[in-house]
């Protein structure tokens, strides 16, 4: 065949082919339009999962009627003019390719009036051909029509699935976008049927709302509220270990205000959470990262969904150690009272992620940065006002007696405690070990006579790729055979136990966590595995002394709230829920 170009109605459908995937695609589009045009409520309505009827229906500032049809135009755009604007650019649009996209793969109807116009005008594109602008009847705002999706595109229509299943990316879509844009009324219905209703959330509680009503009712008590000032800012609800779901579902990024669905950004969450979380439990979070918009080329990726950091690694640590920290602080009795945390000198903001614009506001100083965290929420995790200095006044109160080989019971002044020893126990031992590791050499134990392990191979391969690690906490190990190891030290800590049963173990959680983490975190995971195998295990009796330093430990150790897999260490229940038990007081 001879080169030739490409009808405009076909250039159109590939164009669509980047943009509008499924139904799903259509709606978003359409909402970050009414987004762009300023609305304060939007209503989405939908038949038969979109293919049938997707209307997206908003307050804002319209279109005005000379423009519908360059509304519709490929490359026509009213968002940015130049290439100073792309690069900072503040609206979810900037391409002019969504209404054109849609027109050619579905029949668009646009219906729109502007403040100053005195009445509405409408536009119908149908297999890229235009009718209109006529009058119509329509309140200030946009309405878009978009019928029969994929019509005149049947091999993309044989990929749209069941209309649950659509229906179902279109709901989580349109939450998505209601958590990006809480002060915005949204209503959706499906086959006339409401489905999600979230009313306009001007004030923090509002939001709490609107966060409970797409992460569940628990979420907003389960979860710390991230608000850190700088010229970077991430804002958001970061969900506790308790909040924690088997898949990724329940994670939000926002980057601006857009919503993004950023590989870095969620590994760097990932890597926040990595110390509380494991196991196959993934974290739960909404968050928002804000930063000069000129650090973020949102030009990336057809659909806008992933980003380009200017300076990724700067971007990536920031957010992993702000994540961590608030984690971290979020123990025992190391939560302040006001709730404000100063930012440690490790979470300065990154020099390269200082613009000169934004070094020329005053809130840039790194000193003094802080974020706040919200109320203490539900037990495990209360915190107590801090009092008089008798162990009831301590948080976790005065022990009284073990329960069942496994629990410590203990008393403080506003109700009972009740602690896992194994968990609290190896909490606090990961902790110190891992603060050991960071700020001394090994305190390493030769053994009298070299221990010969066999191991299978594959896992020694493993062993063999955190060598290093285990050296500097102590170990000394050296591969004789492919799946022989001879062991001349060992951690002080480890001297007096069974060796080679706890290398074994610690070989093996290796392996079991194998590919989850960051390498950088290999050296924690050996101790977090020693932490687990040192850590008193069931039955073992401790004596009133032993309990009491164990609850002394636990006030002072970072992340005490839960054991290394994340699970609570310790639980409260109040005077007032036992009154409550016992139908004291009615
Ligand atoms: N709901 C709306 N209210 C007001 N103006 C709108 C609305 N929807 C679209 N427009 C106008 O139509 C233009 C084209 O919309 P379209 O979505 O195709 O492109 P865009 O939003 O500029 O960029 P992108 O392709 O990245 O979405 C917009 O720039 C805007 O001026
Ligand atoms: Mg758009």
């Amino acid at each position: 065949m001879p080169i030739r170009l490409l009808s405009t109605t076909l250039i159109d459908q590939i164009a669509a082919g980047e943009v509008i995937e499924r139904p799903a695609s259509v709606v978003k589009e359409l909402i970050e339009n009414a987004l762009d045009a300023g609305a304060r409520r939007i209503d989405i309505e939908i038949e038969q999962g979109g293919l049938e009827l997707m209307r997206v229906r908003d307050d804002g500032g319209g279109i005005e009627s000379a423009q519908l049809a360059l509304a519709v135009q490929r490359h026509a755009t009213s968002k940015i003019a130049s290439m100073d604007d792309l690069e900072a650019v503040a609206s979810l649009g900037f391409r002019g390719e969504a209404l054109p996209s849609i027109g050619s793969v579905a029949r668009l109807r646009l219906c729109s009036r502007t403040p100053g116009a005195d009445t509405a005008s409408e536009l119908q594109v149908e297999g890229g051909v235009l009718s209109g602008p006529r009058p119509a009847a329509h309140p200030v705002g946009t309405t878009v029509e978009v019928r029969d999706l994929f019509y005149n595109v049947p091999a993309r229509r044989r990929f749209v699935r069941t209309e649950p299943t659509e229906f179902g990316h279109i709901a989580r879509t349109v939450e998505r976008l209601g958590l990006a844009a809480p002060q915005v009324a949204m209503r959706l219905k499906h086959n006339a049927r409401l489905v999600l209703d979230l009313p306009a959330a001007g004030d923090e509680a509002a939001r709490d709302q609107r966060v409970a009503r797409v992460l569940g009712v628990e979420f907003p008590a389960r979860s710390l509220r991230l608000a850190q000032d700088g010229a970077v800012q991430l804002y958001g609800w970061l969900g506790l270990p308790t909040a924690s779901r088997a898949n990724t579902e329940a994670q939000f990024w926002f980057v601006n205000g857009r919503p993004v669905r950023d590989r870095l950004l969620g590994n760097a969450a990932r890597l926040g959470y990595r110390d509380v979380l494991y196991h196959g439990r993934h974290p739960a979070y909404v968050l928002d990262l804000r930063l000069d918009p000129r650090l973020v080329d949102v030009n990336a990726h057809p659909t806008k969904l992933e980003l380009r950091f200017r300076d990724s690694r700067a971007v990536h640590d920031f957010v992993f150690r702000a994540i961590e920290r608030a984690l971290a602080t979020r123990g025992v009795a190391t939560q302040a009272a006001s709730g404000e945390l100063a930012l440690p000198a490790a979470l300065a903001l990154p020099a390269a992620l200082a613009t000169p614009a934004a070094l020329a506001t005053p809130a840039t100083s790194t000193a003094g940065r802080h974020y706040a965290i919200g109320e203490p929420a539900a037990p495990p995790l209360a915190v107590l006002p801090p009092a008089a200095d008798s162990r009831e006044d301590q948080p976790l109160g005065t022990p009284i007696a073990q329960l069942h080989g496994l629990y410590i019971l203990a008393q403080n002044r506003r109700g009972l405690i009740l602690v896992d020893m194994h968990a609290a126990h190896e909490r606090v031992l990961y902790e110190a070990l891992k603060i050991q590791h960071a700020t001394q050499a090994p305190a390493s134990q030769r053994l009298l006579e070299p221990l010969a392990l066999s191991v299978a191979e594959h896992e020694l391969d493993l062993l063999m790729a955190a060598l290093e690690d285990f050296r500097r906490l102590g170990f000394e190990l050296d591969r004789l055979a492919p799946t022989q190891l001879a062991v001349r030290a060992v951690p002080a800590l480890l001297a007096h136990g069974d060796v080679p049963d706890m290398l074994r173990a610690i070989i093996h959680d290796l392996s079991a966590e194998r590919g989850a983490h960051h390498l950088e975190a290999s050296a924690q995971r050996v101790l977090a595995a020693i932490a687990c195998r040192s850590a008193i295990h069931a039955q073992r009796r401790l004596t009133l002394p032993e309990m009491s330093a164990l609850l002394r430990q636990m006030e002072t150790t970072e992340r005490a709230g839960q054991c290394n897999h994340g699970r609570p260490t310790w639980t409260e229940v109040s005077l007032a829920e036992l009154d409550r038990l016992f139908l004291r007081g009615r």
